[in-house]
């Protein structure tokens, strides 16, 4: 399929990289030279728990909008944005307009937690984008600048609330790397949490999947909780994301998502809603919770509210707000250029409708992906909400999971995280920045700012196709790539 190289928006004031303006074949080498000697330098001296670099081995350089440039002149499409941080994509000219805006004006730079004119604009803008119930009654912690950090403060606010200690939380789960929030991801294995079934329609836990297989897992929520030889004490608090992310973009229906609220409301459990990834328009609403018009006790806030510096917040009803002065303190907990930035951000998304442009081009993306699907069995699933958007690979060889009545036929083959590092591997070569995620990392994920173009949009499309057909086709295992000079990661 046709790589639209057109659709790719200039980067940078000078719009070409060095070696290609000066054009000359020395520059070029240099260039390339440059590029490799800072990834062996990374892979020598950094952490083996790094993670991105593995699979991308890319140096940015520039980035403008949807389009990356990297050390060695090439150019990316990047629908990764920073783990969906990126709503206006890359140095959006609001965003750094109004950084030089704080920058030129003398403002301070660090203030810790005290009161500053910056801060007052993002609050105000960002409770103006608030569900108007929850707004009426918020109050709002800044937090460290991570959305890990946000989830403790989360859990530490309920429990200071409740006087109570445990938590519920989802199979699938992802909210951070500190230690409470790593306790309720998914993929925890010391922990005192909770753990219960997430909705899902194409790997259901009860093989049945739809608003049903959802129902089944609320009813399990409430005998659970009813139940006084469950083993499940009352918790402090229930944390869900509405889509999980990192889980494998899986969108929690509406319907379950308020029984959800219902059955945590008739319990006085306060429910922690994790938009971390999920807010700023990205799934199609300004925040996800007004798909199913909930009002949540608890938000959790962080990567795109912060205009792509970092910035995390939890917002919170008043009642709530019994915990001491100090009681989630921190040294970073008043970037000010964040700040602005995400004002800046939130005003943008806000003012030019991009939740429902992330809806409608969301739509059309996922309605194109599902005819590739159509078309290449190792797709298994395309599922998404929004510009969150996932694909599932899966063996097309593999025996398909049995289904509980034994005989609709079409159960969900096993999962191909190869298929899915292929896929990545060959979109990278064709100047396609993706993510993977979910169980077993199986699943190629879209986050593209909401600001994409209909043009780009096709590009982004067109190599993404072109990737899956090169996969399908074995050429991966010839020649990763071939003569695009495709890098496996390192
Ligand atoms: C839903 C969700 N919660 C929390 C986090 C943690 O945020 P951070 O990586 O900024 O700590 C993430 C990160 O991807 C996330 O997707």
């Amino acid at each position: 399929m046709a790589v639209t190289e057109s659709a790719v928006v200039p980067v940078g004031a000078h719009g070409e990289s060095e070696g290609a303006r000066d054009g000359g074949a020395g520059a070029a080498e240099r260039a390339r030279a440059a590029h490799e000697g800072i990834l062996r330098r990374q892979s020598a001296r950094e952490s083996a728990a790094r993670t991105y670099a593995r699979a991308l081995p890319i140096v940015p350089v520039r980035a403008r909008g949807l389009t990356i440039e990297g050390a060695d002149g090439r150019r990316y499409l990047d629908c990764l944005s920073g783990a969906g941080t990126l709503a206006l994509g890359h140095n959006h000219p609001v965003v750094l307009e109004a950084i030089r805006k704080v920058l030129d004006s003398g403002a301070p730079l660090h203030v810790l937690d005290l009161a500053t004119p910056v801060k007052d604009a993002f609050t105000t803008e960002l409770f103006r984008t608030l569900p108007p119930r929850f707004a009426e009654r918020a109050r709002v912690q800044f937090c460290g600048p991570a959305g890990t950090d946000a989830v403790e403060a989360a859990f530490k606010l309920v429990r200071a609330a409740t006087g109570r200690t445990g938590m519920l939380a989802f199979t699938g789960a992802y909210h951070g790397m500190t230690a409470g929030a790593l306790e309720a991801s998914g993929g925890a294995t010391d922990v005192r949490v909770a753990r219960l079934p997430y909705p899902q329609d194409y790997r259901c836990p009860f093989g049945i999947g739809g608003e049903r297989g959802a129902e089944l897992g609320a009813r399990w929520t409430e005998s659970l909780l009813d139940d006084t030889k469950s083993g499940v004490p009352i918790p402090a608090g229930m944390i869900f994301e509405p889509v999980q992310g990192e889980g494998g973009v899986i969108p929690a229906p509406d319907a379950w998502t308020r029984r959800m609220r219902e059955i945590t409301a008739a319990r006085s459990i306060p429910l922690i809603v994790d938009e971390v990834q999920t807010g700023v328009g990205r799934t199609g609403t300004f925040w996800a919770v007004e798909h199913s018009g909930i009002t949540p006790d608890v938000m959790v806030l962080s990567k795109a509210i912060g205009g792509s510096l970092p910035l995390a917040v939890v917002v919170y009803r008043d009642d709530l707000d019994v915990w001491q002065p100090g009681a989630h303190a921190g040294t970073f907990r008043g970037n000010q250029l964040a700040m602005a930035a995400g004002t800046a951000t939130l005003a943008y998304v806000r003012e030019h409708g991009l939740a429902e442009r992330a809806a409608t081009v969301g739509a059309r993306m996922m309605a194109q992906l599902r005819c590739l699907a159509a078309e290449f069995p190792c797709i298994g699933d395309v599922r998404g909400r929004g510009l969150m958007i996932g694909l599932e690979l899966v063996d097309p060889e593999g025996p398909p999971h049995p289904t509980p009545d034994g005989l609709t036929p079409d159960g969900p083959r096993p999962a191909a995280p190869e298929l899915a590092a292929a896929v990545q591997r060959e979109c990278l070569s064709r100047g396609l920045i993706v993510e993977l995620g979910g169980r077993r990392s199986s699943v190629v994920r879209l986050l593209p700012p909401l600001t994409i173009s209909d043009e780009q949009t096709s590009a982004v499309l067109d190599r993404l196709a072109d990737a899956v057909s090169a996969v399908a086709q074995g050429e991966h295992r010839r020649g990763r790539g071939g003569a695009r000079g495709a890098d496996g990661p390192r």
